[in-house]
């Protein structure tokens, strides 16, 4: 029997938070300067009219702007203006007016689902949004999928879907994409197929001197493998060319399970990664949940890409264990993803995220167990107000051998890396005052891994940063091992800091 949950990937907040009132938003009234509100009008005359959103004089489709964040501390930051742009044109010519304006900041958003302050949002500053530039759109003659940054990933599966094919997107439909594909992006599909941006073969990128150029993985492997993985800092991108991949009818949904699965579920984790992905079409995500007043709950993701799940084996073993609450069925991929997110959607909540990437250890299959006791101790004085989940993600080295063959990723995943887990730790709370003590939870439990890796294991290995789950603070791009040439690379395309010191995001 399938039972419709309202209940999100991360995070229970949305249902358990729904009867807090949110406190009312507090109005900032920022004054932008002389210079930031010429630039707005600048690049308003290059555009055709009302792409370009006022604070006063369009304030109903500037407010909605405003409020697409999915964070909902990012809703009250205000931009001097926000344009939004149509075309690769449109974001050229804006990049040439900031260009001639070098006192002022800007910020690039795609879904706005990137919780960091400072990345998609900026303060008396330009904000290029790129709602009117969605959705995907499928080339039979090339075989490829050319895909736009605005939207979200439900735009992306259901316009390709006719197609009967998919590109390696979001585990969520509501997710954005333009952000998720410039920052690697996991997907149900990895174990296939790798990273989400090692299908892309083309980036169309309006660069840091305005002009549009044509990113080419055959052409320019060294930016390529830059661009897979670097976020905002090379260029805004306007359209992706993507290897498209099969799809037909999929296996999965989430399931619900109490604290008193705690063992079974975790063995059954730590069985998954020592499988290595050996069914590459079988993926997880597993989130322990701990909800306001301590409870724990765990919800699991699951994905099979075919009809039936396997009645043995790794996957199998997971399927076992008794829920709580089952909506696991065999429907299409677009379906899926957009059940998958729509809850989360709900969640009416100050976020953050923070990762970190762990080592798999056969021998030791209770560090799941210690990260979740962990996780639950330092959380405990925000019991009342806040909810903490991490999320176990398993990253096999398949997914690195996939890396390898489209040329390489950022990240320097390789197919001759051992397994590893990439752990995603959210936190969410609805009030400002919480925002200290909310962002040292995780800090103190990423502080708390740095200890615990090397007593785990005293072998050293390459454990690079996810960026999509990462905080602001840290040190992403750091941990690539090929951060000075990426840094080299970086400043050659944009020697006057540009994308550097002016655009949000993390840095190089
Ligand atoms: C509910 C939820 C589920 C998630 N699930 C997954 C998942 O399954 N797998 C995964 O890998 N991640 C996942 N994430 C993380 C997600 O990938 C990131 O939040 C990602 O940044 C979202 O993309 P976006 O377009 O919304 O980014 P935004 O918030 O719009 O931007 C993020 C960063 O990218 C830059 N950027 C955005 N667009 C452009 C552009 N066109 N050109 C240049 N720079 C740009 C921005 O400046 C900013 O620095 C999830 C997040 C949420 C909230
Ligand atoms: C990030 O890490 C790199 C590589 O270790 C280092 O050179 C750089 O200074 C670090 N950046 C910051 C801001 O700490
Ligand atoms: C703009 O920058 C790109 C990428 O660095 C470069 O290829 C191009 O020649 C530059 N154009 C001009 C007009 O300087």
């Amino acid at each position: 029997m399938m039972i419709f949950i309202i209940a999100p990937f991360r995070v229970l907040a949305a249902a358990l938070t729904l009867c807090l009132l949110l406190p009312p938003a507090v109005v900032v009234l920022a004054t932008p300067t002389s210079s930031t509100l010429q630039a707005c009008s600048e690049i308003a005359a290059l555009l055709p009219p009302k792409q370009v959103y006022h604070p006063q004089q369009d304030l109903i489709q500037y407010n909605q702007e405003r409020q697409s964040y999915w964070s909902t501390a990012l809703r009250s930051v205000r931009p001097a203006c926000i344009v939004v742009p149509q075309s690769a044109e449109h974001v050229s010519a804006a990049v040439r007016v900031l260009g001639r304006f070098p006192g002022v900041d800007f910020a690039v958003r795609s879904g706005g689902h990137d919780p960091n302050v400072g990345h998609a949002t900026v303060d008396d500053g330009v904000l290029i949004a790129m709602t009117d530039m969605a959705g995907a759109r499928y080339d039979a003659a090339s075989g490829l999928a050319y895909v736009k940054p605005g939207g979200e990933w439900n735009d992306v599966i259901g316009d390709l879907a006719p197609s009967g094919v998919t590109v390696v997107g979001g585990r969520l439909g509501l997710v954005g994409v333009g952000g998720y594909l410039l920052q690697g992006g996991i997907s149900f599909l990895s174990a296939q197929y790798g990273l989400a941006a090692d299908s892309i073969v083309g980036w169309e990128t309006v660069v840091a001197n305005g002009s549009i150029i044509n990113i080419d993985a055959a052409q320019h492997p060294d930016i390529a493998v830059a661009m897979r993985g670097s976020g905002s800092q090379f260029g805004i991108v306007t359209e992706f060319k993507v290897r498209p991949h099969p799809i037909g009818k999929v296996w999965g949904g989430v399931r619900v399970y109490s604290a008193a699965m705690d063992d079974d579920l975790y063995a059954a984790l730590h069985g998954f990664v020592s499988a290595g992905a050996a069914d590459p079409k079988a993926a997880v995500i597993h989130s322990t949940i701990i909800a306001p007043a301590g409870v724990e709950v765990h919800f699991i993701f699951y994905f099979y890409d075919g009809p039936e799940p396997p009645s043995e084996g790794p996957f199998a073993e997971y399927l076992k264990i008794p829920a709580l609450l089952d909506a696991t069925w065999t429907r299409t991929y677009a379906d899926l993803l957009k059940s998958n997110g729509e809850s989360a959607r709900l969640l009416n909540a100050r976020v953050s995220f923070r990762t970190y990437t762990i080592p798999f250890i056969p021998s030791n299959p209770s560090i799941y167990t210690a990260i979740r006791d962990k996780y639950t101790e330092l959380a405990s004085p925000l019991r009342a107000s806040a909810q903490f989940s991490v999320d176990f993600q398993p990253l096999p080295s398949i997914v690195g051998a996939s890396s390898d063959a489209a040329g390489g990723n950022a990240m320097g995943l390789r197919g001759s890396d051992p397994d590893r887990l990439i752990l995603e730790f959210q936190g969410s709370w609805t009030t400002s005052l919480d925002d200290a003590k909310g962002y040292a939870v995780s800090r103190a439990m990423t502080e708390w891994l740095d200890e615990m890796v090397p007593v785990w294991l005293a072998e050293e290995r390459y454990l690079p940063l996810f960026m999509n789950d990462a905080a602001g603070d840290q040190n992403v791009t750091g941990s690539y091992r090929d951060y000075a040439r990426f840094s080299e690379l970086q400043r050659g395309m944009d020697p006057r800091g540009m994308f550097a010191r002016r655009l949000g995001g993390f840095k190089y």
